[in-house]
């Protein structure tokens, strides 16, 4: 099957998805969006209020910094797929819990398997952990890890930038070294990453 109606039959079937509570108090389902050749993607944590409301990934004040990030390294934000682990946004944020997790997972295995990037940035702890459940972000951010057959590199979450100085600053260098740690990824798809394989444990089927 053809890799554009992989992502558009899995994007119904998230905008019909009734697996978990969230659907209940979400307004808008967040399949995720961008350009399903990329070799990168971006992986959030789930949708906040504006994403709610308008159905896409990070179009809030975190999404307007990530914009400028992607701008810093001659990226647009439709030149790479964007997307979140969970669908739904959670009531008030809240994190999302265990069976929401399972639920909302074999959408985001699925997406990443049809795209099968080069890299995946993960922004923050949740979508770290999410890859990589012994990852520790103020350890791990900034260095190429493999998980499975992907080249995972961890970074800051913007929302989390934009509260705290230093995070910002952090966050603005990982992101400028995005190009370098591609093309090692892109070298080192097949071989060894910094850290020793970790083969996941969430089921992903990575
Ligand atoms: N934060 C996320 O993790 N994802 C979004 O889509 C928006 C904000």
């Amino acid at each position: 099957m053809e890799k554009s109606t992989i992502i558009n039959e899995l994007e119904k079937n998230i905008k019909l998805c009734t697996k978990c509570r969230l659907c209940k108090t979400a307004k808008n389902p967040v399949p995720g969006e961008g350009y399903i050749n990329s070799k990168i993607v971006f992986i959030g944590e789930a949708p906040g209020k504006v994403e709610d409301d308008t159905g896409r990934p990070f179009v809030g004040r975190a999404g307007k910094l990530l914009e400028e990030l992607l701008k810093g390294i001659n990226l647009k934000r439709e030149m790479v797929w964007i997307g979140n682990i969970i669908k739904h946004r959670p009531p008030e944020n809240r994190d999302p819990l265990p069976d929401e997790i399972s639920a909302c997972e074999p959408y985001l295995t699925m997406q990443l398997k049809a795209i099968n990037p080069i890299l995946i940035v993960t922004l923050g702890r949740f979508s770290l952990n999410y890859f990589y459940p012994e990852g520790k972000i103020t350890r791990d951010r900034g260095t190429l890890i493999r998980v499975g057959k992907y080249n995972v590199y961890p970074v800051y979450h913007p929302a989390a930038a934009l509260r705290n100085a230093q995070m910002a600053e952090t966050l603005r260098k990982d992101f400028m070294n995005i190009p370098s740690i591609l093309e090692k990824a892109e070298n080192t798809k097949y071989e060894e990453a910094d850290i020793p394989i970790h083969d996941g444990q969430l089921g992903l089927g990575l």
